[in-house]
This record gives C-alpha cells, sequence and structure tokens, in this order.
C-alpha cells in the first residue's frame, strides 16, 4: 500500500515509517517539519494535502500539536492544528477517493483510569481535591462511601472525558473520522497510544512525556524526581510496537468489523508505577537515584491504565518489547532535539 503518514517526521510517525517500508509498504510523510525525502506541508492546507494524497491507498494520520501546553492560552493553536487539520485531512481523502484510515489516538480521551469500590464496584471518582493532596492522600477515594478503591484496566468502552484542550483536540479526530466513515462509507480504526516511549523521544519540553523527563534528568546528571508518592500508574510502550500496531491496523481495515469506525486501547498490558519507571531507567542508566518528591500537579490522573485486549483479540497485535528491555534501551538511547512547538498560523 502507499501510505501517506501525516506527522512522519516525528517521533512515533518515523518509527511508522520505517516499520511500513520494512513490511514492503511505501510510505510517503506529510509533515511541517519535513526533510528532503517527505513533503513539507500542512494538514490545515487543502491544496497541499490534495496533491500529497495523489496515488495513495491509505493515511496514517500522525500529526498533531501534543502534551498540555502552557494552560489555555494555546487554545486555538491545538484546535487548529489538530481538530481543524484532521477535517481538512478527511474532505481532501473524501474528494481524493482514499477510504483508509488509521488515526493516532490517545488515552487521554478517557481523563481518569477505571476504580472499583470493593462494596460500590465500578465507580468514577471525581477530581482530587487540594487538602487531600497537600496532606499526602494521593488515592482516589469511593465517592459513595469513601472507601480506598482498587485500579483496574480500562476498556474502549469507558465514558470519555477529557479533561484539557488537548484531549479534546483527541477525542474530536475520533467523531470526525467516525463521521467520515459514515458518510464516505470509509474505514477507521483509533489507537488509543498508552505513554509512548523510545529512542527518538524529543527531550524535555512542555509537550514531552514523564519518560522523557526523566530520561533528560538523568543525561544531566540529575536525579530525576517522581511525583506524588510514586505510586501512580501508567501502561508504558515502546515506540517499535505502536509503530507495529500502525502496520497490524492499516492491513486489517478492509476487513475491520463493526462497522466504520473502531478504536483500540494501544499500551503493554503491563501496568508500572512512575516510580517502578524512574528507578528502572536510574538502574540502567547507571544512577543517580530517583527523588520522590511528594510534588504534584493537579489536574494530574492518579491511575490510567489500559486494557489492550481487543486489539490483541480482533487483530492479533499485542506489545513484544517488554519494560525491563525497553527501559535498558532508552536508557542508552539518543533523544530528539528539543522538538520545536509546532507552528500556531495556518498556511
Ligand atoms: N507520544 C505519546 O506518548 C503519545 C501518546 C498518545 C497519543 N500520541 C499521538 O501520537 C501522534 C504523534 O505524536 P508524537 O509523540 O510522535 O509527536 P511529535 O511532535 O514528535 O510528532 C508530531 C509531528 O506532527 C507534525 N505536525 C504538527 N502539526 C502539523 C500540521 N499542522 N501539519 C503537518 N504536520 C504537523 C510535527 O512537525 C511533528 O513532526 C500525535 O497525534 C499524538 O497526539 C502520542
Ligand atoms: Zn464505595
Amino acid at each position: 500500500m502507499r501510505v501517506l503518514v501525516t506527522g512522519g517526521s516525528g517521533f512515533i510517525g518515523s518509527h511508522i515509517v520505517t516499520v511500513l517500508e520494512a513490511a514492503g509498504h511505501e510510505p510517503a510523510v506529510f509533515d511541517t517539519a519535513a526533510a528532503d525525502s517527505g513533503k513539507r506541508g500542512d494538514v490545515r492546507d487543502p491544496e497541499a494535502v490534495a496533491e500529497a494524497l495523489r496515488g495513495v491507498d491509505a493515511v496514517c494520520h500522525q500529526s498533531a500539536m501534543v502534551g498540555l501546553g502552557k494552560g489555555f492560552a494555546d487554545a486555538s493553536a491545538y484546535v487548529g492544528n489538530n481538530d481543524l487539520g484532521t477535517a481538512v485531512l478527511l474532505e481532501q481523502m473524501a474528494t481524493a477517493g482514499v477510504h483508509r484510515l488509521v488515526l493516532a489516538g490517545s488515552m487521554v480521551v478517557y481523563g481518569e483510569g477505571r476504580y472499583s469500590c470493593p462494596v460500590h464496584g465500578v465507580v468514577r471518582p471525581g477530581p482530587r481535591g487540594v487538602p487531600d493532596l497537600d496532606s499526602g492522600r494521593f488515592e482516589p477515594a469511593c465517592p459513595l462511601c469513601g472507601a480506598a478503591l482498587d485500579p483496574e484496566l480500562v476498556g474502549e468502552d469507558a465514558p470519555a472525558d477529557p479533561r484539557n484542550v488537548y484531549a479534546t483536540t483527541k477525542l474530536a479526530q475520533e467523531h470526525l473520522s467516525a463521521a467520515w466513515a459514515r458518510a464516505t462509507g470509509g474505514r477507521a480504526v483509533s489507537l488509543r497510544y498508552h505513554n509512548v516511549y523510545g529512542d527518538g523521544m524529543p527531550r524535555d519540553t512542555p509537550y514531552a512525556g514523564v519518560a522523557s523527563f526523566f530520561r533528560s534528568a538523568l543525561e544531566r546528571g540529575e536525579a530525576p524526581r517522581v511525583y506524588e508518592d510514586g505510586a501512580q500508574r501508567r501502561d508504558f510502550v515502546h515506540v517499535d510496537d505502536v509503530a507495529a500496531a500502525n502496520v497490524v491496523a492499516l492491513e486489517a481495515l478492509d476487513d475491520l468489523s463493526g462497522g466504520g469506525f473502531r478504536a483500540y486501547n494501544t499500551g503493554s498490558g503491563e501496568p508500572r508505577t512512575v516510580g517502578e519507571m524512574a528507578h528502572e531507567l536510574a538502574a540502567a542508566f547507571g544512577g543517580p537515584d530517583p527523588v520522590v518528591t511528594g510534588e504534584y500537579r493537579l489536574g494530574d490522573v492518579r491511575h490510567i491504565t489500559a486494557s489492550s485486549e481487543r486489539f490483541r483479540r480482533e487483530l492479533g497485535w499485542s506489545a513484544r518489547v517488554t519494560f525491563a528491555e525497553g527501559m535498558a534501551r532508552f536508557a542508552k538511547d539518543e533523544l530528539a532535539p528539543v522538538a520545536a512547538a509546532p507552528s500556531t498560523t495556518a498556511s
């Protein structure tokens, strides 16, 4: 297949290009930061997108403005890059008759993880309050009885609850893709990535993830600083597995059961705590040991871990890189130079 990879110069997109080539496909990069071999263009630019879509069989849509940004000040930049950009892309796909789409989704659409109370079963605790966090009570309690909750794995049918602008744009991308699939008879899959890490991850910027912060600290000879008590659970998935997941999804699109749009959690299936990750990475790097600070960021989720069982059952994908192997590799990997913040103006 000839596959247009938007965001193909980025962290995840560049790995997808490599895996597509290895699988005998023909990737074409479309990115505002594309180098010589790719097409430099903005997904918000209809003419550039139309030209890039010529002769294409499928689109792997990775381009986005990522991370938490700087508060609300860049809301329109997120919506422009991510949602207007996706709408322009889908419009042009409809015109060009391109019917296959794999979208880079995100676990951020869930907002919170899944919790169960020993008495009340699955419950949805509200955001954690400042007094609790200040006194080190990091675990959310049952909203009905106050009991301690057990974190569980989130499935794809959990209700969406995007809690910031970025998360809202990732959910809107899915809704646009589903609407496009209905209107055009196209097939779309959203891969809801969990915490992706690996070589080529951007260095710490307001847009990077926790693994990159820890890795960057170690490189400066500093201890990774772990927030809360370090027991917050996440699913760290290696970028090689995420790239392979995209190829599996692209190849499965024509046989997709259950209609035009389907979402799949894309995680390692091995939940870990942020503290464990910091320790594993520091050990593999050769020190210094992490420091658990007790500080917190209001708005951080306590636990968010996925079940990627649907992806395994329906499309046969599962992660291969183990936590120990992935962290050992990541300790030695090159990070990408500080990523340029995506441009905020439509061209
Ligand atoms: N890294 C993670 O842990 C993670 C987790 C969940 C979802 N995702 C999603 O995966 C995708 C790839 O993320 P990444 O971590 O590789 O980020 P990245 O910033 O490394 O890559 C994004 C790429 O998109 C390009 N881009 C941005 N806006 C563009 C536009 N308007 N037109 C054309 N190109 C544009 C950038 O130049 C960049 O090369 C994103 O959609 C992101 O939301 C990432
Ligand atoms: Zn309860």
